[in-house]
């Protein structure tokens, strides 16, 4: 039988077209107007996995979008892999700054894919990467060759906190039982040196309001003598890191976990450009809390961050008002032991106490996770590190990443078993950001990878 290589580059063309095809479908969790949208894909992504031999899937209902279950149990002595990704995506926007339209995908080269990279919503983050698992569960199937049972859960509420899957994994621990949880939701060093990410940050989203008057006033009669909200949530906001950049909120550091010096020099050997990474984001400096380099800032610290502001009178012109509200909205990325609850209360009641008795403040928490660090030294991880020695000729380095996938804790809670993150993306495919895309080299090179994974895994398994 033809090896993986083979049966990649054979299928090349066709798994480019059925992900294309995929991409068309404006999958936005966020906005309801795009309801029936996610419905299609999940729709869409059950009969792919059947396509590929999945015997049961299945739509899972919950209160929000379905999950979509798949499952192939092979012999119930073998080890049991359940893959995780999700079928939903960012909101496009703001469109204008997209060269092409975020749901009419295509193929085109840049600086860092010169063989080319689809250009879509979701290109990488993560249908693209979901998508791969899909094509080598395919392969695997044809051959005869699949070494372990798989499960599938490709939820589509990701974006937007994964609320209902969190009920799903719950209600049905015994379901959903693996020795394994596989991602491949997350990114790579570059494509000369891959690596597998071991940690993620944690989270808390929270939005505020700050009240002044009962109205919107005359800037000329009022200015001076009332609260302006804007102007106090400002002072506010910028009280709420120090002139180290640190974060100002008691008790925030409390069980945050200082990593050794042996740790952090093991950490500092990635590869990295710190001139790169200025020139790719066309800043003079890098910005951040001191006594920590760029890769520390961005990974095993927490931060506290303003996504959105607002209030008063934003249209074309002037308009001499001094609003009655203003508005924020805060996430705060937490590391390992810091707890998202407890945070998001520390936060409320600091923000609460700067507040003068002029403003009425209230903090609303949006959602939120705890981070998650996984070992090296388990059977995942080291199938994972043998499966892109293989592919890559590399072998892959250990690497915490800065982003969140808050339901990766959860499932260490319910389910007992460790995650495996296995991406492919780059930090430059810009996910959540205009022209988001995954490199064809990345997405053909993942569903090569995911099969040694599994094969690796099985002999693990049974020493
Ligand atoms: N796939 C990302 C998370 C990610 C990307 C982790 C790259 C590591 C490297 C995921 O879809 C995501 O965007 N998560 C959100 C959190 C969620 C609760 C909205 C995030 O990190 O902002
Ligand atoms: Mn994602
Ligand atoms: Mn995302």
């Amino acid at each position: 039988m033809e090896n993986i290589k083979q049966y990649v580059q054979e299928n090349k063309e066709r798994f480019l077209n059925e992900l294309i095809d995929l991409l068309k479908i404006p999958s936005v969790s966020a906005d309801s107007a795009y309801a029936h949208d996610v419905m299609t894909t999940a729709e869409e992504v059950k009969r792919r996995l059947e396509e590929a031999g999945c015997g049961t899937v299945e739509l899972c209902e919950t209160p929000g979008y379905p999950i979509v279950y798949g499952e192939k149990i092979v012999d119930k002595d073998l080890p049991t892999v359940l893959v995780y990704g999700h079928y939903d995506v960012q909101p496009p926007d703001p469109v204008d700054l997209w060269t092409s339209p975020p749901f009419e995908p295509v193929i085109k080269a840049t600086e860092i894919h010169p063989e080319g990279a689809i250009f879509a919503r979701g290109a990488c983050d993560d249908k693209g990467q979901m998508y791969m698992h899909v094509k080598a569960f395919e392969y695997m199937m044809k051959n005869n060759t699949l070494p372990c049972n798989v499960k599938f859960m490709i939820e589509g509420e990701e974006e937007v906190g994964s609320k209902s899957l969190g009920w799903f994994v719950e209600q049905n621990q015994e379901k959903l039982a693996n020795d394994v949880i596989l991602i491949s939701d997350t990114g790579m060093i570059s494509n000369t040196q891959p690596s597998i990410t071991t940690g993620l940050r944690g989270l808390s989203y929270v939005e505020v309001e700050v009240t002044g008057p009962n109205r919107d006033l005359h800037s000329g009669l009022y200015g001076g003598a009332v609260a302006n909200p804007i102007n106090i949530l400002a002072k506010m906001i910028a009280s709420l890191h120090d002139e180290n950049n640190h974060i100002t909120i008691p008790g925030f550091y409390d069980k945050v976990e200082e990593l050794s010096a042996e740790e952090r020099a093991e950490m500092a050997k990635a590869p990295f450009s710190l001139e790169n990474y200025k020139r790719a984001l066309a800043i003079e400096d890098v910005y951040g809390e001191t006594g920590y380099v760029t890769n520390e800032r961005n990974s095993i610290r927490p931060t506290l961050d303003v996504n959105g502001i607002w209030g008063g009178y934003t249209g074309e012109g002037a308009k001499t008002v001094i609003p009655s509200k203003a508005y924020a909205k805060i996430s705060m990325r937490l590391v390992p032991n810091q707890d998202w609850e407890e945070i998001t209360e520390l936060f409320t009641k600091h923000f609460e106490s700067i507040a003068p008795k002029a403003v009425k403040v209230k903090v609303t928490p949006h959602h939120g996770g705890q981070g998650y660090v996984t070992p090296i030294d388990s059977i995942g991880y080291q199938a994972a590190s043998k499966a892109y020695t293989d592919s890559f000729g590399i072998v892959p380095i250990p690497v915490r990443s800065g982003g969140s996938i808050p339901i990766v804790a959860l499932f260490e809670k319910e389910l007992k078993s460790k995650t495996i993150m296995m991406g492919f993306g780059l930090d430059s495919d810009a996910i959540h950001s205009p022209n988001e895309h995954f490199g064809v080299f990345n997405y053909l090179k993942g569903i090569e990878t995911i099969p040694l994974f599994y094969k690796y895994f099985a002999e693990l398994s049974t020493k």
